[in-house]
């Protein structure tokens, strides 16, 4: 958790807001709720508040409860007896028993069953609970921290998660921006995965991005987050001939003219145009009769113009549809919109 490459960084003022939060909320022992879109960072900031603790010297352990079935996350979390059930040879010491004294990160708790959930409160609540398969309490000393990515208040008004286990558990709420909101931190963090990566491969340095590599980072509504840019820069700089600056930033790695179809049709309709890469890979060659002379750049550029536009409208402006259906990279269709000025114009 505190290697080199899992250090938190960001210097935007939504994040700076955010880790005061955690310094404040760290020392205190009681649970914390973060929660933030896929990929925001919420494991290292429940890792933070543990290190910011008092506990930090103790254990701090995770927990997934999206990953498993009820049963086994209930002997996951709360250990099990010798005998418990078929197969149960030993005691088995849950997740609450070793934790203790330090902290358990509940990943996903809106996954969690009504008799996990209610196995929660009480632990939480008075420090007690039972292995499976016995009636032996127990006693543990935990912090808790959970996670999640969607709306636990709408969850328990839809009778999904206990109100009572909520109130507990979200004494207090970290809510981490996505990254679109953090522009300040794009290139920051692009950086520093870009330099990690380069160092991986080998590399003596990363030679930095280009002008417009830079301008596609920041235009990008990064709907994965920094895990998303993580993997995005990451690719770019592993692809990268060694010492020129990265240019050809691909956000979409399934890009390419040989897609499948199935969900790049006009407007998403996909299976509307089954013949669509055929179309695409034999561009049509009959040019019509032309009066000479003529401004062949001219000419070139309005036809690029026309289908560029023809396009967008197809993808409902969204680009990257509008780039696949132009066998481009978003990046190059970026270049094109730019050099048109076809994203001023859309604007008006
Ligand atoms: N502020 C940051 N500084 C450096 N690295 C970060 C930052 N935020 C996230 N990361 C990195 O991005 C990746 C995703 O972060 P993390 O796993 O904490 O997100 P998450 O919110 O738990 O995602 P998920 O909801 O998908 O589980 C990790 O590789 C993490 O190290
Ligand atoms: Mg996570």
């Amino acid at each position: 958790m505190t290697k080199e490459q899992d250090r938190l960084l960001g210097e935007s003022p939504a994040i700076l807001r955010v880790l005061e939060e955690v310094s404040q909320v760290a020392p205190l022992e009681k649970p914390v709720l973060i929660v933030g879109e896929r990929g925001t960072g919420k494991e290292l900031i429940a890792s933070r508040v543990h290190f910011l603790s008092n506990r930090w010297e103790g254990q701090f352990l995770k927990m997934n409860c999206a990953a498993i079935s009820e049963t086994l996350l209930e002997t996951e979390l709360f250990g099990h007896e010798a005998g418990a059930f078929t197969g149960a040879s030993k005691t088995h010491h849950g997740r609450f028993e070793r934790a203790d004294g330090g902290t358990l990160f509940l990943d996903e708790v809106a996954n969690t069953s009504p008799l996990v959930q209610e196995k929660l409160l009480r632990v939480i609540e008075y420090g007690e609970y039972e292995r499976v398969g016995g009636n032996r309490t127990l006693t543990c000393d935990v912090r808790l921290v959970a996670a999640t990515n969607e709306d636990l208040p709408t969850l328990a008004e839809q009778g999904r998660f206990r109100y009572d286990l909520l109130d507990r558990l979200a004494f207090d709420v970290i809510t981490l921006p996505p990254l679109r909101a953090r522009e300040e931190d794009i290139l920051l963090l692009g950086e520093h995965f870009a330099i990690t990566m380069a160092n991986e491969l080998g590399r003596e340095y990363f030679p930095g991005f280009s002008a417009d590599a830079r301008e596609a980072l920041q235009a990008y509504p990064w709907p994965g987050n920094v895990r998303e840019l993580k993997n995005v820069v990451e690719r770019a700089v592993y692809r990268n001939p060694f010492e020129t600056p990265v240019d050809d930033i691909t956000f979409d790695p399934f890009e390419s003219p040989f897609r499948p179809s199935g969900d790049l049709g006009p407007a998403g309709t996909g299976a509307s145009e089954p013949r669509r890469e055929t179309d695409a890979a034999e561009p049509t060659s009959s040019v019509p009769e032309q009066r000479l002379p003529t401004d062949l750049k001219a000419e070139v550029q309005a036809f690029e113009i026309a289908m560029i536009e023809q396009a967008m409208t197809s993808a409902r402006h969204n680009q990257r549809k509008a780039a696949a259906l132009l066998g481009l990279t978003y990046h190059q269709l970026r270049g094109y919109l730019k050099k048109y000025e076809l994203l001023k114009r859309e604007a008006d």
